[in-house]
Order: structure tokens, then C-alpha cells, then sequence
């Protein structure tokens, strides 16, 4: 049975790969004044075209032959749009890390575009390249581990000046670090301080704060808060909402947990095995979810309310998320999906609004990559 689609290979029904508004620069100064030109709040910053990552599998020590792919990203379509807050949401393994990587250029994409502002970040070099790096900026899962031990909070927020010193010239830079750990919520009189010497919570705000520090457009946060306490949880995504509005953030908000991201995020894109299942607005995702992998995850979200949380139906998953490397024919989710047919195995379905609910205004009618779409009625989390 195959595949009726390639990973990478554009598809007329899929809506999300058309909509790019390119821009063709045709000098490296062009295409600088391009990337520094503001965008609209509620237009397209950031659009990402059947991104791919495969890495490659080897075999042997001394000649080293490929013998698969893991194929980590397979095929994603999405935009960001400017001012607003997307949740990416699957569990452990899925993907989500390598997509956040490749948003950032420190993985090389296999296939696929990624538009900035109308540019194909892929493709740059240079001082355009240098331009979007100082744009699209990344908070860290674990802010244990991505602090370095021997650096003093200043210069660990400091050190994006060094790349990028036309920010914050020399004799700037100090005074310029105390208003960040001021913006984040810290006493700028730390700044010699080191990591060690704070709690989670302080430390995610460094992360934060090292993450302002070049004034980006976008932020791409990749489970900010999953290695913290749920108390702290809370006061940390507080802050970054109150720095989207106050800096005119756009977020990509990373999270393995869907309860997490509904207080922060605008919409939600689901992610199953490298593909997105099912992406819409918070109130069609939480509300009127139709692919059944979104269906369990919410079905198994805690329901703080005793009366909702006895009429809900929970859904349990059986077996494990299938290998990357050798991925189910059709559907990645049929091996786990109450609901699958022969159809399932045969074609992969397209992420798209289902033919039954696109004449109609019904929640329900946003993108979802199931050939059996259809609403039921899980009870959500609050
Ligand atoms: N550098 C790499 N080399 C090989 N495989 C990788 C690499 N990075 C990630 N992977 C694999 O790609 C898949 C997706 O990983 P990741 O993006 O980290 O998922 P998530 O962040 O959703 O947990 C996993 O199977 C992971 O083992
Ligand atoms: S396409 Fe088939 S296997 Fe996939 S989610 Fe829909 S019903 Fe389940
Ligand atoms: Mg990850």
C-alpha cells in the first residue's frame, strides 16, 4: 500500500501550502530593508510550507551507509500570524523540538520552505540571514540545563550583544542588561550574579530575559515551562503575556500537554509522529476538536469540575507512538486510532477542512488530517 502524497511534495488540497506572499529581493540590501519592514498585527509573520527533517540512519564504522531515515518532521504546514500566540502541542518524540530548531536555522531542513516576512529563511545568507537570527529568538525547555554555570547573568544576557552589537554599543551594555532583568521580574542589582544562585522560575526569566535582549519579532518557546513547578508555571506564562503586548511579540508556544497552552495560546496545531493533525483556534480545538488523536489528548486533560469529570468520556490510547524511523502507510495515527479503516492504511489523509463542514460556519470547520472527521463530544478542560 502507498502513500498517496510524498513528505515534501506540495499538494493542491492542502490549503496552507499556497498563501505566501513572496518576496523576491534583489540585492542582499533589499532583502535586509525587507526583514526589518513591521507586519500588521493579524497578517502573516511567520509561514512554514512542508517542512521536512529526515535524519539519516547508519550503519557500519569505517564506510558509513545509510540504512533509513528518522523522519522527525514529515511534511508540516503552518502560519504564524503577527501579535498572536500558537500552541504546538503533541507528546514526547514527536517532533515539536526539531521544528522549533529548524524555525531557528540551527537544523538544516531536508524539505520544505520556511517564510519570514515573505523570504524563504532557508535560503538566506548573510547579512539577511544574520537580520532574521536577530528576529526570531528561542526560549529553552529547561532552564537548568541551558544556562551556562560559569557565566554571570550578565553576560549570559549580554552575550547576543556580542554578535549583535549594533543593539546595545559597548558602554551601553550594562545598563541595558539591568532594564532586561528589570522587565522579566528580577533585581537588576544580580547581574554578577550565577545561575546557581536562583530558583527555576528566576532562571526561566533569565532565559527569557537573554531572549529579549536583541528585540525580536517572534519568540519561539519550546516547553518554557515543562521542567518548572505548577506554581511557577503560572507566574512565568503571566510574564510572557505580558511581554507579547508590551514588545509586540509573536509566539510559537511548544508544550506536550494541551492544558498547558490553552490559557496562552490563539490556536493550537496538534502534531502526531511528525505531521500535524489538527490546527484551529482555541475555541475549535478545545471545544470542537474532530481528528481523534486531539479527542484522546483532551479526553485525558484533568476536568477540575466532579460533576463534568463523571460525565466525560475518557478515551485511552492503546499502544505505543510508532518509530519515526518506520512510520505507519497512510494515517500515523490508524495503529491507535479507534476509528480506522481500510481507507486509513491506504491514504494519507491531508491536513484540510473537511469536505462535510466546509460549507457550514460550525466551529467544527477547521483543518484536520482525518478521513472520518467528525465532532464528539469529550467533555474539555475548563
Ligand atoms: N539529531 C538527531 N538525530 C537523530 N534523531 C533525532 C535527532 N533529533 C531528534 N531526533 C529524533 O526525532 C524525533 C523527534 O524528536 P524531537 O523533535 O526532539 O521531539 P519532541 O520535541 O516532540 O519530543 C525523535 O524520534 C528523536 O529521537
Ligand atoms: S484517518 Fe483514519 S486512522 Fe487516521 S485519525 Fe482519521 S479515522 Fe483515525
Ligand atoms: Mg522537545
Amino acid at each position: 500500500m502507498a502513500d498517496t502524497t510524498k513528505a515534501g511534495e506540495p499538494t493542491d488540497a492542502t490549503p496552507n501550502v499556497s498563501g505566501v506572499q513572496v518576496v523576491e529581493a534583489e540585492s542582499e540590501e533589499q532583502a535586509v530593508a525587507a526583514l526589518d519592514e513591521p507586519v500588521e498585527r493579524g497578517e502573516p509573520i511567520l509561514q512554514v510550507r512542508n517542512l521536512v527533517k529526515h535524519f539519516p540512519l547508519t550503519q557500519g564504522i569505517l564506510i558509513k551507509r545509510q540504512v533509513g531515515a528518522v523522519k522527525a518532521v514529515d511534511g508540516i504546514s503552518f502560519d504564524l500570524y503577527q501579535g498572536e500566540t500558537l500552541g504546538i502541542v503533541g507528546e514526547s518524540g514527536c517532533g515539536k523540538s526539531t521544528v522549533a530548531k529548524l524555525l531557528m536555522n540551527l537544523e538544516r531542513a531536508t524539505a520544505g520552505e520556511i517564510f519570514y516576512k515573505g523570504q524563504d529563511i532557508t535560503k538566506l545568507s548573510g547579512r539577511a540571514l544574520k537580520a532574521v537570527r536577530r528576529n526570531i529568538q528561542m526560549i529553552f525547555q529547561d532552564p537548568y540545563t541551558s544556562l551556562n554555570p560559569r557565566m554571570t547573568v550578565g553576560d549570559i544576557i549580554g552575550e547576543p550583544f556580542d554578535i549583535h552589537p549594533e543593539v546595545a554599543p559597548k558602554g551601553d551594555r550594562r545598563r541595558r542588561v539591568q532594564e532586561l532583568l528589570d522587565v522579566v521580574g528580577l533585581n537588576p542589582e544580580y547581574i554578577n550574579r550565577y545561575p546557581h544562585q536562583f530558583s527555576g522560575g528566576q532562571r526561566q526569566r533569565i532565559g527569557i530575559a537573554r531572549g529579549l535582549a536583541l528585540n525580536p519579532e517572534v519568540i519561539i518557546c519550546d516547553e518554557p515551562v515543562s521542567a518548572l513547578d505548577v506554581s511557577v508555571q503560572a507566574q512565568v506564562i503571566n510574564l510572557m503575556e505580558r511581554l507579547q503586548d508590551e514588545f509586540n511579540l509573536s509566539y510559537i508556544f511548544i508544550a506536550h500537554d494541551l492544558s498547558i497552552v490553552r490559557h496562552i495560546s490563539d490556536r493550537v496545531g496538534v502534531m502526531y509522529l511528525g505531521r500535524m493533525a489538527e490546527i484551529g483556534t482555541d475555541e475549535q480545538i478545545y471545544e470542537h476538536p474532530t481528528h481523534p488523536y486531539t479527542q484522546a489528548l483532551l479526553s485525558a486533560v484533568p476536568v477540575p469540575d466532579p460533576d463534568a469529570r463523571e460525565h466525560r468520556e475518557r478515551i485511552i490510547l492503546t499502544g505505543d507512538v510508532p518509530s519515526p524511523a518506520n512510520p505507519p502507510s497512510g494515517c500515523r495515527f490508524r495503529t491507535r486510532c479507534w476509528k480506522a479503516q481500510d481507507k486509513c492504511a491506504e491514504e494519507t489523509p491531508l491536513l484540510a477542512i473537511p469536505e462535510r463542514f466546509k460549507s457550514s460556519d460550525s466551529p467544527a470547520a477547521h483543518e484536520s488530517a482525518c478521513h472520518f472527521a467528525e465532532e464528539k463530544d469529550v467533555v474539555h478542560a475548563a
